[in-house]
């Protein structure tokens, strides 16, 4: 669902095991068997993955209630250049990758030496898997099989407005949910949301023998750095936002409804120009303008819709049917990082109008199907990641999840309609999933987004982003004193979606010494949407 680091992350389904079966994650030919790692209440950290270092630490189920019982928080720590005594050691540096649901455990060891370059190799910079994901524990474990988790989620990609009933069955779905989680893992369920892990990431600093945080957080992780913030102004050593959500509405339940798509057309519009730019033998959808090759898509998505096309692969015995609603999901996948998925995207369509549905397949349902290989047999319980663990984490912090007539569910579906053509793709995996939700977080949020800080705040956003418009970033940034915008001219989700190097050269003297970009600093992205020199 929702405000997802990268598209990817539909193939972050994990299996989630019990404790008694070995958790590994693979990395070139390293695996490391977590559950056999000791969780203490002070750090504990031993070698894994080769370079690495990993802890499991001990801290409260709930913080708001000690009888609740305890949660273990596996975290992964790319070490300091550095010894932890040696006067340059900067401390730890947290890292959360946004969904919410995504493992910051896995993230960080996919991007080490990206972090390591770009935040600075004075810190250990610590990859953590917030509550309710990968190894994290207790798991928050929906389903029993991965079967049932597939039942569950058979008709995605979904679609507010396929059908007359689409709308009324993602409330039912929501609800489904909801009562699953609740006989299932209800005291999990309820130490899943934000507060919980700004909490959390007390405990990780003070466990490094801390008093202040410092941290990367990028889409939803600008949202638990936020809450950290307000909950804990005087103890912020460092704190940069990529990709920002407007906080205020995030705990009101409206941010999905209110601002999310408000720059959405305006991205997909710069594809289009971009293509048209290009030139035909750049872009395999190319038409004379804008407009035409809206409509081209347009058709495209139609057509499937009234026709879907069959995809057949004998050789690996793969099936599936591509129609409208899976194209319409595509495209909006697609917004999120335009200067890799968009040429891809226009193959797919161009394929598909000689019809040829294959190439459309790849980061959806392939996905979901691979996730079924991956733990079937494994007779493990299955999370589906930002799909349900995500849900929790959203709705446990909203104040309305949960209390809408499937009437008032439609309205706000309508009114995100009237902002974007999107709305049909979006809404089930944003505002749609908490519609029937019930289930409430226990540690609450106390505290205010506007505030002074023991240092000053970077928010970072591009200019045109499709899901978190740069309108949040000036929003939270008036609340935070001394706070910055610094606004990469880029199109996509957050500014990883199109780096550009003076964003890169802001985060590192930010995190290197404290120095803020000037307000209203412009980093320009030199990436290409559709570039003329590939073919
Ligand atoms: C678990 O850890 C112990 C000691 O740390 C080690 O001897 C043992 O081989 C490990 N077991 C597995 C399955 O990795
Ligand atoms: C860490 O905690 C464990 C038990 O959780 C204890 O045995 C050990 O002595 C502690 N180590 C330090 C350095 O406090
Ligand atoms: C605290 O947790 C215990 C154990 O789950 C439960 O019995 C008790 O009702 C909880 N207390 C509150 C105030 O929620
Ligand atoms: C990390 O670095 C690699 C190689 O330097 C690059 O290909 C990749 O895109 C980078 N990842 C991000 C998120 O910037
Ligand atoms: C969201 O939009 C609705 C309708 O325009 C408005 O009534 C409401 O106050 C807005 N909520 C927030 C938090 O801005
Ligand atoms: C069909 O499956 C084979 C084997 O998995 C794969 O190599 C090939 O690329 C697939 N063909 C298409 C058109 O996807
Ligand atoms: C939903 O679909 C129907 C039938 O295609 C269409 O008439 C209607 O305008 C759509 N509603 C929205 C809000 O897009
Ligand atoms: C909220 O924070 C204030 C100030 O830090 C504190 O005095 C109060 O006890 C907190 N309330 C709760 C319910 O934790
Ligand atoms: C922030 O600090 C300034 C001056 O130091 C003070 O005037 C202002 O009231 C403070 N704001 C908050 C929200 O505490
Ligand atoms: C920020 O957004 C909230 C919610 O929409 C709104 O109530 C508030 O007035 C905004 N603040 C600023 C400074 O724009
Ligand atoms: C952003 O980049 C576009 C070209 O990609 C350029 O036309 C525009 O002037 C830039 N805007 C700013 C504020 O630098
Ligand atoms: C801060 O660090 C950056 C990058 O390391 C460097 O370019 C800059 O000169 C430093 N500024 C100060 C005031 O030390």
């Amino acid at each position: 669902m929702t405000i997802r680091l990268r598209l990817g992350a539909v193939a972050l389904a994990l299996c989630l095991t019990g404790l008694a079966a070995a958790k590994t994650l693979h990395r070139r030919d390293e695996t490391f068997d977590w559950m056999n790692l000791t969780a203490s209440t002070n750090l504990t950290l031993v070698p894994c993955y080769g370079q690495f270092e990993c802890a499991r630490l001990t801290v409260p189920l709930q913080y708001s209630n000690a009888s609740a019982g305890e949660a273990q928080i596996a975290m992964l720590v790319i070490p300091a250049a550095v010894p932890r005594d040696d006067p340059a050691y900067l401390g730890p540096l947290l890292f959360n990758p946004g969904g919410p649901g995504n493992s910051g455990v896995q993230y960080a060891l996919q991007e080490a030496a990206n972090f390591s370059l770009v935040l600075g190799r004075n810190y250990d910079i610590v990859g953590f898997d917030p509550r309710g994901v990968g190894f994290t524990t207790p798991p928050l474990a929906f389903f029993e099989s991965p079967a049932e988790a597939l039942e569950f989620f058979a008709p995605y990609p979904f679609s507010a407005n396929d059908s007359a009933s689409s709308l009324g069955r993602i409330f039912a779905q929501s609800r489904i949910l909801s009562d699953l989680a609740d006989t299932r893992a209800g005291a999990v369920a309820e130490s899943v949301s934000t507060p919980t892990v700004a909490l959390d990431m007390l405990s990780i600093v003070r466990a490094f023998g801390r008093e202040k945080l410092s941290f990367y957080g990028v889409s939803y992780g600008s949202l638990l750095g936020a809450t950290f913030a307000a909950m804990f102004p005087d103890k912020i050593e460092r704190m940069a936002l990529d990709g920002i959500v407007n906080a205020h509405e995030w705990y009101q339940g409206t941010s999905y409804v209110n601002a999310s798509l408000t720059d959405t057309e305006a991205v997909l519009d710069a594809v289009y120009t971009s293509c048209v730019g290009a030139g035909p033998s750049a872009c395999p959808i190319f038409e004379a303008s804008p407009a035409l090759v809206r409509a081209r898509v347009e058709r495209a998505i139609a057509a499937a819709q009234a026709a879907p096309v069959p995809v057949y692969n004998a050789s690996s015995g793969a099936f599936a049917v591509v129609d409208g609603t899976l194209v319409a999901h595509q495209l909006f996948e697609m917004l999120y990082t335009p200067y890799t998925s968009a040429l891809p995207f226009a193959r797919a369509v161009a394929a598909l109008e000689t019809g040829d549905g294959s190439l459309m397949l790849p980061g959806s349902e392939a996905a979901i199907v691979d996730a079924y290989a991956t733990c079937a047999g494994a007779g493990r319980p299955f999370s589906a990641g930002f799909l349900d663990v995500g849900a929790a984490i959203t709705c446990g912090d909203s104040l309305v999840a949960g209390t809408r007539t499937v009437d008032q569910a439609r309205a706000e579906y309508e009114r995100m309609a009237v902002v974007s053509g999107q709305a049909a793709a979006w809404y089930p995996l944003s505002q749609g999933i908490c519609a029937g939700w019930s289930i409430r977080g226990k540690d609450r949020l106390n505290g205010s987004f506007e505030t002074n800080t023991s240092f000053p705040i970077l928010f970072i956003s591009n200019a045109l982003d499709p899901v978190l418009a740069v309108t949040n970033a000036h929003n939270m940034s008036a609340g935070f004193s001394g706070s910055v915008v610094l606004t990469q001219n880029a199109t996509g989700h957050t500014s990883q979606s199109g780096f550009a190097p003076c964003t890169a050269l802001a985060l590192n003297a930010y995190f290197d010494n404290g120095t803020l970009p000037s307000p209203g600093t412009v980093c320009q992205s030199e990436e290409q949407i559709f570039s003329s020199a590939e073919s």
